[in-house]
């Protein structure tokens, strides 16, 4: 069975996210900066929540963890390292931060590093990590750079929102990458 051990930054404090995580994670995805900034179309009962995080805290391909503090286990949003693809190597990456984290505080920044760190720990043969993100989020941008993710280039009007067409910018960082700047054990 894949492990997932809590992991402790400086601040912050990663959990797998399980069935006790609903409601929070429904009250989180109600935040229309979030769904905008996520390009969430879809909305989900809370049922539909409660079975994607009782569905996902056993899964075997994929590591959802819960962000919080060291201290103080509020949820503040969720990291995820999901779409393991064995033959080339790669997984994706998504990070949302609730409007009450804080955002733009560091601590989503802090929250890829160690997720990262474990994800190319416990599966030694995975080469690349991807991401997309919108051509409105700098915020996002800022702190995927920050962190070592390199621009690859923009899907030209990917998301159609609010009545127009917007960019997604896919972003990757590769293991040697990631181990030369953090290290990996
Ligand atoms: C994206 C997200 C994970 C980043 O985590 P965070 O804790 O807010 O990020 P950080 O505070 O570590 O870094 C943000 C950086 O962007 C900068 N920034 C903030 N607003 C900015 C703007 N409008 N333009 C450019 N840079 C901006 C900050 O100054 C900071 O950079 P610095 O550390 O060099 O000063 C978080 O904001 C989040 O989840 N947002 C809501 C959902 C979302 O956007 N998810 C990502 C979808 S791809």
């Amino acid at each position: 069975m894949l492990d997932k051990p809590p992991l402790e930054g400086t601040r912050v404090a990663l959990r797998a996210l399980g069935p006790d995580d609903a409601e929070a994670m429904f009250d989180s995805i109600q935040d229309p900066e979030g769904r905008r900034l996520t390009g969430s179309h879809a909305g989900f009962t809370l049922e539909v929540i409660r079975s994607h995080c009782a569905r996902v805290a056993v899964a075997e391909d994929r590591l959802d963890y819960v962000i919080a503090l060291r201290g103080d286990p509020t949820y503040r949003g969720e990291v995820v390292l999901r779409h393991i693809d064995p033959e080339n190597r790669t997984a994706s990456f998504r990070i949302n931060l609730a409007a009450w984290a804080p955002r733009g505080g560091g601590l989503g920044s802090e929250a890829t590093v160690l997720l990262l760190r474990y994800g190319f720990n416990v599966w030694p043969s995975l080469h690349r990590v991807e991401l997309e993100v919108f051509d409105f989020n700098p915020r996002a941008i800022r702190s995927y750079e920050k962190v070592g993710f390199v621009r690859e280039g923009l899907r030209r009007d990917a998301l159609w929102w609010d009545g127009a067409a917007h960019g997604a910018m896919m972003m990757s960082m590769l293991r040697p990458e990631f181990e030369a700047r953090y290290g990996l054990a």
